[in-house]
């Protein structure tokens, strides 16, 4: 399989951090160009801090940027209930010493797509806001994206309102410039994320691993889990980490295309990525492959084989 050149967007995030994880371990498929942060489980400033937090831990440098402060025309709305105050509660870092490459993730993002030599595949974990910009300021970035493989959306219901997910709903209006943007787009949404679930054994096995990479994501994730279990609920979604596992084994998905419209009105339904597979697509075709359906015992071994791969490292 050829490499892939990604680049990230994220909001770290506990399934942040598994899916940057997930791809770091994985860099004999993808060549990771950079990775860009945005407002979103945390501020801006927060998940910045945490992913410089995660690279000083791991030692890696990948070039990073922090973007977008604040969605398009939305208030900023994070998810500390789940992440933490952090945003990466759960385990004690060092205080970071990796330097960003850029404090203007938009510019990067287009500067490390125009340099890219082959096409390039994004990886969006977060609210769509720096790429929405991104297509909005420099349009011609477009022709050079071969796929967007973003987590957010939902098909029958969401987790931030009846309707909508997180990400979406945190700014639509930059949601429905990428998925109106004529890319292809694989969107993970909560149908496949919550197959994607890790349970209570798997984690504390993380946890009294002797790698520090599994321990630290043990950890990561057993603060995570405890907004899931204080709502009685018993299976801890690796959401993100699907977006970068589709890359790496595609031939564990199941999925279908879908004409996806994004919901920008006021009312009930704002933030939902509506679905149509019938009438109108006949007029308006595909714009996206939803993955349904996940080999949990696939995704997951493959997940705890990359931490393994990194415990190595630390
Ligand atoms: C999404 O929202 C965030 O809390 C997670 O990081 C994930 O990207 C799931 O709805
Ligand atoms: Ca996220």
């Amino acid at each position: 399989m050829e490499k892939r050149n990604v680049l990230i967007d994220c909001d770290p995030g506990v399934d942040d951090v598994m899916a940057l994880l997930l791809a770091l371990a994985n860099q004999d498929k993808l060549n990771i160009l950079g990775v860009t942060t945005v407002s979103g489980n945390q501020t801006l400033a927060k998940v910045t801090k945490n992913i410089r937090k995660l690279w000083t831990f791991l030692g890696v440098e990948i070039p990073t940027a922090c973007g977008a402060s604040r969605p398009i025309i939305k208030e900023p709305l994070h998810g500390g209930e789940i992440h933490g105050e952090s945003g990466m509660d759960g385990w004690d870092f060092p205080e970071p010493v990796f330097q960003l490459e850029s404090d203007n993730g938009i510019v990067f993002l287009k500067d490390k797509i125009m340099e890219s030599k082959g096409k390039v595949t994004l990886v969006p974990t977060g609210p769509l806001t720096n790429i929405g910009l991104l297509f909005s300021v420099f349009p011609e970035t477009k022709e050079k994206i071969e796929l967007i493989s973003l987590m957010g959306g939902s098909i029958f219901s969401g987790n931030r309102t009846p309707f909508a997910e997180f990400n979406i709903y945190s700014d639509p209006e930059a949601a429905k410039i990428v998925f109106d943007s004529g890319i292809p787009i694989v969107m993970s949404g909560l149908e496949v994320t919550n197959q994607a679930s890790i349970d209570d054994k798997e984690i504390e096995d993380l946890l009294t691993s002797e790698g520090m990479v599994s321990k630290m994501s043990g950890s990561l994730l057993n603060s995570y889990t405890n907004f899931h279990r204080s709502k009685g609920l018993d299976n801890y979604p690796l959401h993100d980490v699907v977006s970068v596992m589709y890359l790496i084994r595609p031939e564990i998905f199941k999925g279908r295309d879908y004409r996806i419209e994004i919901d920008t009105s006021k009312g009930v339904y704002r933030g939902r990525t509506a679905a149509d597979t019938g009438e109108l697509m006949k007029h308006n075709p595909s714009n996206t492959f939803v993955l349904m359906d996940t080999d949990r015992e696939e995704f997951m071994k493959t997940f705890f084989h990359a931490l393994k791969e990194l415990d190595k490292l630390v």
